[in-house]
């Protein structure tokens, strides 16, 4: 008897050249760099040129993972790309990405669940390779969230940040009893009752228009962090490991002070602990994979290891994935 594992081939990251400092961002905005820093942990946010798309971006990140794969970009099947900042209303960034790739084969579509998109797309794509639909998923999350940004107003403007990463999934087939390799378990969820805590104050069918990001900070500060912990615990049971397990905690990089309260909450050590929200800011659905390509580059995490990931964004969603590398 045999099953097939979601494998880690290759992950890859791209960051705007532009950075903005919080010294900058406090000539513009009533703000200072001591309480951006106090408050969250935010030293500065990369944000994407004029022009430069959310589909640029992931393709920066995905030519990447596909060279640190040894893969082409003929040899995946299944694009999905997280994010809330798509080129057009429609299609998907995903297609845009599969044309600027060159390939036209396979099937490509965007996941919007915020901040959690990379991880609600990292669960989707395994389940595809899990049930033979597809053999190599490219799963990108990318922002241009500083789009969405209303640049007055101080409660929002300095917690975001540019950017996309991207992994690739490989669909292998091996002996029941083979060791754990791939995606293990995803926990997933989603409560629409919170919507207004967290939200973009236009789309196409209420405002025909844009909008700028809206949010009850407090609020959301204060759901982060059970959310957080009760979808990691949901992994951990249900693969029958503990915390002491892990190798890596990769959490959403949106406040320092919600990943050290999940990190309390948990029981996982700020040294197992990835953080790249002072260097890259909130970038949404790309903050995991992001910080991923930061610690693997950096050779933190290595073959073997044991990976937590998780997110929590507006809708309220949140999620968690357990990835053996
Ligand atoms: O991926 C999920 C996305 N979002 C999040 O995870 C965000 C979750 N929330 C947070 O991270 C925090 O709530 C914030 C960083 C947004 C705010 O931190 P806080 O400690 O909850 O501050 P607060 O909202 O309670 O505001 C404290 C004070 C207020 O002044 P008053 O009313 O006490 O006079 C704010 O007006 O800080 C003021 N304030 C600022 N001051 C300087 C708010 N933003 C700023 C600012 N600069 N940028």
């Amino acid at each position: 008897m045999t099953k097939i594992q979601s494998v880690v081939r290759g992950v890859g990251g791209y960051l705007p050249e532009r950075v903005i400092s919080n010294d900058e961002l406090s000539k513009t905005v009533d703000t200072s760099d001591e309480w951006i820093v106090q408050r969250t942990g935010i030293r500065q946010r990369h944000v994407a040129a004029e022009g430069e798309m959310t589909s640029d971006l992931a393709l920066h990140a995905s030519r990447m993972a596909l060279e640190k794969a040894g893969l082409e970009p003929a040899d995946i099947d299944l694009i999905i790309v997280g994010t809330t900042t798509p080129d057009h209303t429609f299609p998907a960034t995903a297609a845009l990405l599969q044309r600027k790739l060159g390939i036209s084969h396979g099937v490509a579509f965007d996941v919007q669940a915020v901040c959690s998109g990379f991880v609600f797309a990292v669960a989707t794509a395994d389940s595809y390779l899990k049930s033979r639909m597809a053999k190599r998923a490219l799963v990108v999350g990318a922002e241009t969230f500083s789009r969405l940004l209303d640049w007055t107003d101080r409660t929002t403007c300095v917690l975001f940040g540019d950017g996309a990463g991207a992994m690739i999934l490989e669909a292998q087939e091996v002996a029941n009893d083979a060791p754990e390799k791939g995606v293990l378990v995803s926990s997933l969820r989603t409560d629409g009752s919170h919507w207004d805590k967290l939200y973009v104050d236009g789309g196409p069918s209420a405002t025909q228009s844009v909008g700028y990001v809206r949010m009850e900070g407090r609020e959301v500060f204060k759901h982060a962090v059970g959310m957080i912990s009760d979808v990691v615990e949901d992994v951990l049971e249900k693969t029958g490991k503990a915390t002491s397990d892990l190798d890596w905690f990769i959490p959403h990089q949106a406040n320092k002070r919600i990943i050290d309260g999940a990190g309390r909450k948990l029981g996982i050590p700020e040294q197992k602990t990835i953080v790249t929200v002072d260097r890259h800011a909130n970038t949404s659905a790309a903050s995991v994979p992001l910080a991923l390509w930061v610690a693997i580059e950096d050779g933190r995490i290595k073959p073997g290891d044991l990976v937590m990931i998780e997110a929590m964004g507006g809708g309220f969603t949140w999620g968690a994935a357990l990835i053996r590398w």
